[in-house]
C-alpha cells in the first residue's frame, strides 16, 4: 500500500520547483503500472488527517507500506506506533531531500523503523522505494 499524507493532495500545483509539475492521480498511476510489471498488486491512499493514515495502516490486508507522511514525518508518533503494531515492513518516501532542507525536517519519527529511506528524486523516489520492498520481500 502506497501512503500519502498531508498536502500531497496538491501535487502539481503545490510549491512545484521543488515537488514537481506531476499530479497525484498521474502519480499513483504511475507506481501502480511499476507494481503490475513486478506483479504486485497496489492501492494508493491519501489523507489530510492523520487519524485517517493510522486507520489505513491498522487495516490494510498488505505486505508493507510506501509511506511519504508528508509533515507528519516529523511529528507524529501516532503514525510510528501505528506502524510498530502492525510490523510490516515499510519504506519512508520524500520526494524532497528532506536532509537539504530546514533543521525540523531532519526529525524523523519514521527512519528508524523503515527499512530503508527514498529521499530527494521526485517522483521518482516512489518508483525506487516500490523497486525495494519488492526486493525486500522477495528475499525473505
Ligand atoms: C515531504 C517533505 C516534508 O518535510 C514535507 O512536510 C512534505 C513533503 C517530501 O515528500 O519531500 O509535505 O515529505
Amino acid at each position: 500500500m502506497v501512503l500519502h499524507g498531508p498536502n500531497l493532495n496538491l501535487l502539481g500545483t503545490r510549491e512545484p520547483d521543488r515537488y514537481g509539475s506531476q499530479t497525484l492521480v498521474s502519480l499513483n498511476a504511475e507506481i501502480t503500472q511499476l507494481g503490475d510489471e513486478l506483479g504486485v498488486s497496489l492501492s494508493c491512499f491519501q489523507s489530510n488527517h492523520e487519524g485517517e493514515l493510522v486507520d489505513q495502516i491498522q487495516q490494510a490486508e498488505v505486505a508493507g507500506f510506501l509511506i511519504n507522511a508528508a509533515a507528519y514525518t516529523h511529528t507524529s508518533i501516532a503514525i510510528r506506533d501505528a506502524l510498530l503494531a502492525r510490523a510490516l515492513p515499510f519504506v519512508e518516501i520524500h520526494l524532497s531531500n528532506v536532509y537539504s532542507r530546514e533543521v525540523f525536517r531532519h526529525q524523523s519519527y519514521l527512519s528508524d523503523i523503515a527499512i530503508g529511506i527514498v529521499s530527494g528524486f521526485g517522483t521518482n523516489s516512489y518508483l525506487l522505494g516500490l523497486r525495494a520492498i519488492y526486493d525486500h520481500l522477495r528475499s525473505k
